[in-house]
Formats: structure tokens, C-alpha cells, sequence
């Protein structure tokens, strides 16, 4: 990880640091697809050590390639009146409606699966485009994703059948997973 830096340098970390829930940005952990995530120093309303935080790009770097998004409903997502409108016709209100929607989504569904017992990080706050969330790993380093690591054959069983546990928890919580790869499963600490 990179050097250790204060809150001047992430304006978008901002209201983390005025709530207390984090002291220090340790550095970036990745840039994936849609977000970058960083390591964090959690702050004393929280009195956790480290915490991950989940910046997502901006808007106009997505949504090119977006036809599953496109097609979702917006009566359906809970739209209605004007924002439901906007939706529809895709101006550049109803993108942004889209977009929170998207965002607010991730998180929630982060709560009812971590709730539900699934292997997935705690979420812990949302603001600004960032999710805070449990973070996988330790000061030395993140946890690897699964494609960077070799697994023994006695262990790779138990792992397969953790993760087959895990979507079928997910199933029964309504949710599946669009993007199940190696690159999106960490692996730590033998889990
Ligand atoms: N809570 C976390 N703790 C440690 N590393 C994380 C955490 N969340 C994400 N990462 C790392 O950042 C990468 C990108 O995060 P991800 O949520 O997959 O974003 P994207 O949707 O952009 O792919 C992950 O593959 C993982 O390596
Ligand atoms: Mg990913």
C-alpha cells in the first residue's frame, strides 16, 4: 500500500472524518471496475482498526455498456412521479436516479447479507459515493483475490463447499450474485 495520507487529500472521505469513523487514509488497495478501494484507519466512533472504503467512479465513466441497468424497471425499484419519469426517459436527472439507486443497492445488500451470515464485509456507513465497510486483510496488505492464490487439493473441497453455502444463502435472502468470479472472492486466512 501506498503512504499514508490525511483528510486534504480525499475531499470525498470528508463527513468520515467529521463523524469520527475514520483517521487516516493508509493507502489504495485497488481500482476494480467500478470503484476504487481504499484502506483506511478507523476512527473512534467506530473502534475498529481498519476499514475499507469503496469509492465509485463517476457516472460518466459507466453506463456505456449498461443494458441490464437499462432494462431494470424503475416502477419496479420503487420509483414514482417525477423521478420514475425521469428514469424512463433516461434524461440526465433520471441517470442520476439510476445511479443512487445502484449505490444505495450494493449497500443494502451488503447489510441483509452480512446480517444473514453470509461471508461478505460488514457494511458499516455510506456517504458521498463511499461505502465504509469491513476491511479484509491486515496492515501488511489486503487479502488476495482468489485467482492470485494456490490453493492444496485437501483444502480447495471445504472452500468449494463454503462458497456454494454462501449462494445458497444468498438465494434464500433473493439475491444473486451477477458477477461471481475469482475476482470478486477474497481469500484470507485459510477462509
Ligand atoms: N472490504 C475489502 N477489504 C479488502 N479488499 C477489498 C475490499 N473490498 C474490495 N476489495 C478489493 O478491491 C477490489 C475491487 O472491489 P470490488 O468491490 O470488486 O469493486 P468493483 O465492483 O469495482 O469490481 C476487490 O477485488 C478486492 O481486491
Ligand atoms: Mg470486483
Amino acid at each position: 500500500m501506498h503512504r499514508s495520507q490525511g483528510r486534504d487529500h480525499f475531499p470525498q472521505f470528508e463527513e468520515f472524518f467529521d463523524r469520527g469513523l475514520i483517521d487516516e487514509v493508509l493507502g489504495l488497495v485497488k481500482t476494480g471496475k467500478e470503484a476504487s478501494v481504499y484502506c483506511c484507519r478507523g476512527g473512534p466512533a467506530l473502534g475498529i482498526d481498519l476499514v475499507a472504503a469503496k469509492v465509485y467512479r463517476d457516472r460518466q465513466y459507466r453506463f456505456k455498456n449498461d443494458a441490464v441497468y437499462q432494462e431494470a424497471r424503475g416502477r419496479e425499484m420503487g420509483l414514482r412521479g417525477r423521478p420514475l419519469r425521469a428514469f424512463e426517459k433516461k434524461t440526465q436527472f433520471g441517470r442520476e436516479v439510476q445511479e443512487g439507486i445502484w449505490r444505495h443497492r450494493e449497500y443494502e445488500t451488503l447489510e441483509l447479507l452480512h446480517a444473514a451470515g453470509a461471508d461478505v464485509p460488514r457494511p458499516l456507513a455510506a456517504a458521498n459515493d463511499v461505502v465504509l465497510m469491513e476491511y479484509v486483510g491486515d496492515e501488511d496488505g489486503a487479502a488476495s483475490q482468489l485467482n492470485r492464490v494456490r490453493i492444496d487439493e485437501d483444502a480447495a473441497g471445504p472452500l468449494f463447499q463454503r462458497l456454494i453455502d454462501n449462494v445458497e444463502l444468498w438465494l434464500a435472502c433473493n439475491r444473486v450474485h451477477g458477477d461471481l468470479s475469482p475476482h470478486n472472492i477474497l481469500y484470507w486466512q485459510e477462509r
